[in-house]
């Protein structure tokens, strides 16, 4: 149970994100941003601009800064801005103004005038659904449609048909916004040929090796450093635009440049959550066992058709035995904000769909919705030879159950006064990645040691975990261990992204770890050293040998050095052809609907995961609860709401809903704990995105509980619960 080690400094706000750095001769850059959907611009009219006071620079696609378009392998290619005059979404960066003072920059940025042809913009994913597309191939880079079907069988229709139970129905998830505390922002600086970029992202590395890209720089000139990051979710994965503008015209101006995207930029100018529209059918025996699985998706796309949210291959793929299964993802390119990575992308939108469809099964069945699920429990995913690594979704389940009283709960829910009380459950799965993690330990004669990666803590405890699995490594107090993250100097960490991080970077501790101690004893039993030519053995910080012991620090002053570091690396292997590997979890919620005024309360919440070995409860806790609560706000309050004209409506923190403390009860989360050491040495898997999957669904089926109505889509509003 240990704190947040950086903890103390964000409460207190010494934290100093990438925005609060200053330099001597910082100049300040405005985005400007698009006020049509679609069109090409036709003439920017900015020489009032150039000539406001404190202007130093206006930048556009009439007079743009150079940027190529940066390719890496694990983000393919990352737009960069004001190269083209075309304009496929409201809100797209299309200007940057530079000037002595934030205000002046802003103030100028008003008076550039801007002239479109404009096109017709298509933003209606329903309009788009009978001339979709389809996907590119999934991730894990399986094609967009996949079929498993059983001996004999011709086709899922054909299954369906033949099931004695059969539900069909569509489901659809709105669009969303990570909407992090932090703004996407950057300030560069330019020294001796050498860029830094401080600015909040998910892997310094990354950002680095995007920025050199764009920027047609030797990697080794560029370095990106994020110390602290006010959230991410996927959405500062990539460079942000505000990043590459300030390093180009840093470089351009010859001065420090800071930028930052306003709140309502945020809601455009970065990438967001695809809408989706999911049409599932399920046909069961009348003991609940699944006979058929289909599962078939839409989602928006920006025109650039880059990001596709897997909502049936992340979930139905794996999630169920059943004999038959097909699933299908098709896209539909529409005029509105960049879609990406955001938290459990795929996992949570789709877990709506196969959530909902489940407990539509559980009453048609009328069987309890835990023992639907248990029937079907899998031991490797449909049509796949690779059984799970460690898998204890039933216990996750059962235990559930009783800490929540699923007992009492009623199949027509029951009242308390005027509210009427419901109780819904849902499955949670996420897979277990790992992504190529380097991480330095350093000894220090000082007795202590340094754990350093290039990777970044947006907020998951990152930090903490380093201390604490670098301190197990050693043998030695956490107390002793500096972490250090968020510098792309550092050894190139994994990224946080995919729930990979923990067992990342842990695993490439624990080597890291185990070649310096080897190398320490070396050192120590070498000629002329303090142990020379003895049998030397490591314990609890000491180098032991020849029944003497010294700590390592006194062996490092007794060989005049002050310091001894080794890397290790570690990368997703052979484990790969083994197993297959997920985390677990079941979802319970207790809501109350207003009798009168169809007002939803969510009352309670408990979420008992199965993530392998558990490094630091209080984080790990912290980042399910969080994850839940951005279940509940998945389910009763957030979306993006574009009108027809591709702008907008509700980009702003006025307009677009998240829950507060008002909204959200006490959570009960719950780990059981069987460490997957088939997945890797520290026995962790991912736990950063499963506290978001299946939450949504679990919120709707109590609503259903308790209400009887049953509403297909998130979010669900006042006017879904009339009768
Ligand atoms: Mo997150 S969607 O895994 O970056």
């Amino acid at each position: 149970m240990t704190s947040r080690l950086d903890g103390p400094l964000k409460v207190t706000g010494r934290a100093q994100y990438g925005l609060d750095h200053n330099f001597p001769g910082m100049a300040y850059g405005y985005v400007v941003v698009s006020t049509i959907a679609h069109g090409e611009i036709a003439a920017m009219n900015v020489a009032a601009a150039v000539s406001a006071p404190g202007v130093l620079g206006v930048y556009s696609p009439f007079d743009p800064l150079e940027l190529r378009t940066p390719s890496s392998p694990m983000l393919g290619d990352t737009w960069v801005p004001l190269q083209d005059k075309e304009v496929t979404y409201y809100g797209q960066p299309i200007g940057f103004v530079v000037a002595e003072t934030f205000e002046q920059a802003r103030d100028a940025a008003a008076l550039i005038e801007v002239t479109y042809h404009e096109r017709p913009a298509r933003t209606s994913l329903e309009d788009g659904l009978d001339d979709a597309i389809e996907a590119a191939p999934i991730t894990g880079h399986e094609p967009p449609f996949i079929e498993v079907l059983a001996d004999g069988v011709e086709s899922i229709e054909d299954a369906l048909a033949a099931s004695p139970v059969v539900v069909q129905a569509t489901y659809r998830t709105a669009g969303q916004n990570h909407a992090a505390m932090e703004p996407h922002s950057a300030v560069a600086v330019w020294e001796s040929g050498v860029l830094t970029v401080y600015s909040g992202n998910q892997g310094a590395f990354l950002q680095a090796a995007e920025l050199a890209g764009a920027l047609d720089l030797d990697p080794s000139s560029v370095r990106a450093i994020n110390p602290f990051v006010g959230g991410a979710f996927g959405g500062k994965g990539r460079t942000s635009v505000p990043a590459f503008l300030a390093a180009a015209t840093a470089r351009a101006l010859g001065r420090p440049v800071k930028a930052a995207l306003t709140r309502e930029q945020v809601f455009t100018a970065t990438a967001g959550r695809a809408a989706t529209v999911q049409k599932i059918s399920l046909g069961a025996e009348p003991d609940g066992s699944l006979i058929a699985l289909r599962h078939d998706s839409w989602c928006s796309t920006d025109v650039d058709r880059s990001f596709v949210e897997p909502t049936s291959h992340g979930t139905s793929r794996e999630w169920y035995a059943t004999q038959n299964l097909a699933i299908s993802q098709k896209i539909v390119p529409l005029n509105v904000p960049p879609t990406t990575f955001m938290r459990a992308p795929g996992e949570a939108p789709g877990s709506f769909a196969l959530e909902s469809a489940m407990d539509e099964l559980a009453v048609a069945l009328n069987m309890d919705p835990i023992e639907l699920r248990l029937r079907n429990n899998s031991t490797a995913p449909p049509g796949r030879d690779l059984q799970w690594s460690s898998k204890h979704l039933d216990e996750c389940f059962r235990i559930g159950a009783t800490r929540f009283g699923w007992a009492n709960r009623s199949p027509q829910g029951h009242t308390d006064g005027d509210w009427l009380v419901g109780h819904g459950v849902a499955t949670a799965v996420f897979p277990a990645l790992r992504f190529p993690a380097t991480v330095e330990v350093t000894l220090r004669a000082d007795e202590t040691a340094v754990v350093a990666t290039s990777g970044a803590d947006p907020g998951t405890g990152l930090l903490t975990v380093l201390s604490l699995v670098g301190a197990e490594s050693l043998d030695i107090s956490p107390d002793a261990i500096t972490p250090r993250l968020g510098d792309s100097a550092l050894p190139p960490g994994g990224m946080s992204g995919g729930s990979t991080a923990t067992a990342s970077a842990s695993t490439a501790i624990m080597i890291a770890a185990a070649t310096v101690i080897d190398d320490l004893l070396a050192a120590a039993s070498a000629p002329g050293a303090p142990f020379e030519g003895e049998d030397v053995t490591y314990a609890d910080g000491q180098v032991l040998g020849g029944g003497r012991s010294m700590r390592f620090g006194e062996v490092l002053r007794a060989l005049g050095r002050e310091s001894l570091s080794a890397q290790g690396s570690s990368a997703p292997g052979e484990e790969m052809t083994k197993h297959s590997f997920a985390s677990w979890g079941a979802q319970f919620c207790e809501v109350r609907v207003h009798k009168w005024t169809r007002e939803t309360r969510v009352s309670r919440l408990l979420g008992v995961f199965d993530a392998g070995r558990i490094i630091n409860d209080k984080t790990a806790r912290s980042q399910i609860s969080g994850g839940m609560i951005w279940g509940v706000s998945a389910a009763l309050h957030e979306a993006l709401e574009i009108e027809p004209n591709g702008r907008p409506a509700n980009a702003d923190f006025a307009g677009y809903l998240v829950p507060v403390n008002a909204d959200i009860p006490d959570i009960d989360v719950h780990f059981v704990e069987y460490p997957d050491t088939l997945h890797n040495a520290i026995g962790a898997r991912g736990l950063g995105e499963i506290g978001t999957v299946g939450l949504a669904a679990a919120v709707a089926n109590a609503v259903y509980n308790a209400t009887g109505i049953r509403v297909r889509h998130i979010p669900i509003v006042i006017e879904d619960l009339l009768d």
